[in-house]
């Protein structure tokens, strides 16, 4: 694997004293922090307390970290029935900044931060990017979406505490991407990893070595990724590229990073979110180790406090190994992104593997979901990179592996390279044609 960033010792003083606490240090603050949050959502949101009050429990009855589970899930559309700000657990006038994520149907989701909040978060995204191998000191170039979006900003306070030189380009613009990033140098690229494939693409349009940039480390999250992905890029850019999470519901990106020198998924911040693993069908905890969808409950936030949050997103809590915090392995997918094909679960990531296995198909496919009679069917489109390729024969190496390998038969259409929509942010990666 190529690696460029030097890697970093994770004794050195600048670890807070709490990445180097032990596992009881850890779970004394977070119940301290849970008992706090939890009563504060009781106190000061109505949704709160109705919910628990109608589920009989009262914040006096959190005595352990175990006993969150006695409390109600809060859900999306939870956040759209409170729309634009009855989640909030301060006064309008104390709230410092907004974020939305618009959906693609209905309502917003709106979220809301104190001044602290703003601190808390700059924090865990400083301590994210020092995890990804970033310094005080480093240029780091931002094409996470600015505006409503939690990245673009999200990024962008967390690198300017950390001490970093903040380059906000946002999405978009690609090929002035590439001459910025030519220009000003960059170490570090905070990005969705399929836009990085873009910027990839426009460093080669242009006639560039994409190696031969400046950049040494990709800080990469907004959207699901495999590992074949993070292979694809950081041999195609000579970067070391590392997995971020987040959501805005729960803060935004930087509720988990994974550390640059063991990259074995992220490692979640548990002293500011506490994470659950729950079986999606019956809402039973599951032991660490164990899949299901992640449920996150804040600690610290004051604006407004998220109290077990179904994520929708598929992954198991693993133990920590540069810090004692738990990590999550990559995110598989999201439960909403599932798609049943003749009765077998299949996830874009599953499709990605593969596509990215094969020699002469680039790293761009999307995946279309069609109905034929009763049943539901995919095609998947992706692209040959050149003509020395036969396409007829790559369509059938994708479908056999796909048949193979996942059980379902897809169609696979091999077209040619920029057929595959781009994204200047989050790919989407299916195309609901059913009601078409
Ligand atoms: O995507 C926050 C973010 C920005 C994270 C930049 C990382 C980097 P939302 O728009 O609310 O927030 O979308 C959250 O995106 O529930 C996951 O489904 C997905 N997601 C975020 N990070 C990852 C990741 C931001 N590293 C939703 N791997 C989440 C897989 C991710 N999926």
């Amino acid at each position: 694997m190529t690696t460029k960033a030097e890697i970093p010792d994770q004794n050195n003083a600048q670890l807070e004293s709490i990445e180097r606490a032990s596992i009881d240090e850890l779970r004394s603050l977070q119940l301290q922090r849970l008992q706090w949050s939890i009563k504060h959502a009781y106190d000061n949101v109505a949704f709160y307390r109705q919910k628990f009050d109608q589920a009989s429990v009262h914040p006096d009855h959190i005595q352990s970290l175990d006993d969150l589970s006695k409390l109600p899930f809060t859900e999306k559309n939870d956040l759209r029935d409170n729309y634009p700000f009855g989640m909030f657990a301060i006064p309008r006038e104390k709230v410092s900044r907004i974020h939305a994520s618009s959906g693609t149907t209905g309502k917003p989701t709106v979220v809301g931060y104190s001044r602290g909040d703003i601190d808390d978060w700059a924090n865990v995204v400083a301590r994210s990017i020092r995890a990804a191998g970033g310094r005080a000191g480093d240029i780091l170039h931002n094409a996470y979406g600015y505006g409503l979006f939690t990245g673009g900003l999200g990024a962008h306070y967390g690198a300017e505490k950390l001490g970093c030189t903040v380059v906000p380009m946002s999405g978009g613009q690609t090929p002035k991407q590439v001459q910025l990033i030519n220009d000003f140098k960059p170490r570090i690229i905070t990005v969705t990893p399929s836009y990085c494939l873009n910027l990839i693409d426009e460093f080669e349009k242009q006639g560039l070595d994409p190696r031969a940039s400046s950049l040494e480390i990709g800080i990469f999250g907004a959207e699901p990724w495999t590992n074949q992905m993070r292979v694809e890029i950081e041999e195609r850019l000579g970067i070391d590229a590392v997995d971020i999470y987040g959501l805005s519901e729960v803060m935004g990106p930087g509720v988990a990073q994974e550390c640059v020198d063991l990259k074995d998924g992220p490692t979640i911040w548990e002293d500011y979110f506490y994470p659950e693993i729950i079986d999606s069908r019956t809402g039973k905890v599951m032991p660490d180790g164990e899949s299901g969808e992640l449920v996150f409950t804040s600690l610290t936030k004051e604006a407004m406090p998220i109290i077990r949050y179904r994520t929708r997103d598929l992954t198991r809590l693993l133990a920590g190994t540069s810090r004692p915090m738990r990590r999550m392995e990559k995110i598989s997918g999201r439960s909403d992104d599932m798609m049943i094909v003749r009765g077998v679960n299949v996830f874009p990531s599953q499709i990605e593997e593969h596509i990215l296995a094969i020699d002469g198909l680039s790293p761009h496919y999307q995946i279309e979901l069609h109905k034929k009679g009763n049943l539901d069917s995919i095609k998947i489109n992706c692209e040959v990179v050149s003509g020395q390729y036969d396409r007829a024969e790559l369509e059938k190496q994708v479908a056999k592996r796909i048949k193979d390998m996942i059980g379902v038969s897809a169609e696979i259409d091999v077209i040619d390279v920029g057929g595959v929509p781009r994204s200047q942010g989050k790919a989407q990666r299916i195309v609901d044609l059913r009601g078409v």
